[in-house]
């Protein structure tokens, strides 16, 4: 790999240690990934939950924080392992906590900016067409790749290293021929709103395999919403970072424009109402009515998907043996609160869960419990922690958890018409 002179003096150490352990680690993954060269970052997103890191991480950051290194290109943060409003209420998990603030504290001392949120687009924070970037969190990646134009690899620790070099091997998403479609994909029902494109994402994630998916027949641009859900959906199903929606996202001005001459030949694989049935069906793992817990909010919700959930509970409450989760980033928790959403939610029985969510939270559900969500991308992974999930959409869940209990069809018609 060609380095240049500033890229071979960080490596040799000559620019302090910091420096030059980052610039091993990326050349390390250049090599095994055959890059040619390091390139510039505008941008890095880091994760740095306490229970990816845990405390070897917090030495690390903290040791960097020693030797007085800093980011040198904007870097935000990734969400949290517990929400910051509420340190100290769970004992059992106070020496976590401990570790995890301190993560905070030095990465910001670093240079970081504390937004810990899964979703940076819902704060308007977006690279430009084109740019390289180094950004953490799978359901950002598809997002950064094929809506916006710009271009990120799904980072790991190597984010760090950028951020801390301004450089990224040259490999993946940012080398052009890597980023042309492969499977042609017909979508041929109408789909609408978060919990439609939510299912939607998975279909194509499914559908796609080892190669990136070019989409048609989805009718108009997505709102950020949608995208929001279609994206982390179809990254928690595919490895994939990257779709095109033909005559929608930048690289997809036509079929042709977004696969090779022989590719844009093919039969699509046609995904219909069969399809999205199927695939929501797979990820419904209870059975019954018990419900313990409700998840909102993967990706943080916005503070538009924060109020359909207050017009949706109405004046009705949460059932008080359910916890009902809306997850949020803290500026928009905030603006909940300086509209009086957040207290009339809080009237109803909703917690609003800032900085973190039910996946990386310290305080997890406990095995064999229930719960449901609106979110393909928590319904996948929590199952995975022994949790039995109800996967439904966002009106399912309110009316389950103002019932106290999961509803089937009939009986959620009945719960309505009583209102
Ligand atoms: Fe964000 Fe947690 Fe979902 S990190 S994307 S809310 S699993």
């Amino acid at each position: 790999m060609k380095l240049n002179s500033r890229q071979t003096e960080m490596l040799e150490g000559r620019l302090g240690w910091p420096s030059q352990i980052a610039m091993r680690m990326l050349t390390a993954v250049g090599s095994a990934y055959d890059a040619d060269a390091l390139i510039p970052v505008g941008s890095v997103h880091l994760g740095i939950s306490g229970m990816s890191m845990a405390e070897p991480g917090m030495r690390f950051l903290e040791k960097l924080v020693a030797h007085k290194a800093a980011f040198v290109v904007p870097t935000t943060l990734n969400i949290l392992s517990m929400d910051r409003d509420a340190v100290g209420t769970v004992p059992a998990i106070r020496a976590d906590e401990d570790v995890q603030l301190r993560i905070a504290r030095a990465s910001e001392t670093l240079g970081a900016r504390p937004i810990y949120t899964c979703n940076p687009f819902v704060l308007g924070i977006a690279p430009r067409r084109n740019e390289s970037v180094a950004w953490n969190e799978s359901a950002t990646a598809p997002y950064i790749n094929a809506v916006v134009g710009a271009r990120t690899n799904r980072e790991g620790a190597t984010a760090l290293a950028s951020a801390l070099t301004g450089y990224t091997p040259n490999y993946g998403m940012h080398v052009p021929g890597n980023r042309v479609g492969g499977t042609l994909v017909e979508v041929t029902v109408p789909v609408s709103g978060a919990d439609d494109f939510n299912v939607l994402g998975g279909a194509i994630g499914r559908a796609a395999g080892a190669n990136i998916p070019v989409i048609e027949g989805i009718e108009r641009r997505p709102s950020l919403d949608e995208w929001t859900a279609f994206c982390a959906a179809f990254a928690a199903i595919s490895p994939l970072a990257m779709f095109h929606v033909v005559g929608i996202t930048p690289e997809a001005p036509t079929r042709a424009g977004a696969m090779d001459g022989a590719g844009a030949n093919q039969a699509p694989v046609k995904i219909g109402a069969a399809e999205l049935a199927s695939e929501r069906s797979r990820y419904e793992t209870a059975r019954g009515e018990a419900l313990d817990v409700v998840a909102i909010g993967c990706p943080h919700a916005s503070i538009d998907q924060v109020r359909a959930i207050a017009e949706t509970i109405g004046s009705r409450s949460i059932d008080p043996k359910i916890s009902f989760l809306i997850q949020v980033n803290r500026d928009c928790a905030e603006r909940a609160r300086q509209t009086g959403l957040a207290q009339k939610l809080t009237a109803a029985g909703v917690t609003l869960l800032a900085d973190s969510c039910v996946h990386v939270a310290y305080d997890q559900i406990p095995e064999g419990r229930t719960l449901a969500t609106n979110s393909l991308k928590i319904a996948y992974l929590t199952a995975s922690h022994n949790v039995n999930v109800h996967f439904g959409t966002l009106d399912d869940c309110v009316q389950a958890a103002v019932a106290g209990r999961w509803l089937g069809d009939s009986a959620k018609a009945a719960e309505l018409a009583r209102g």
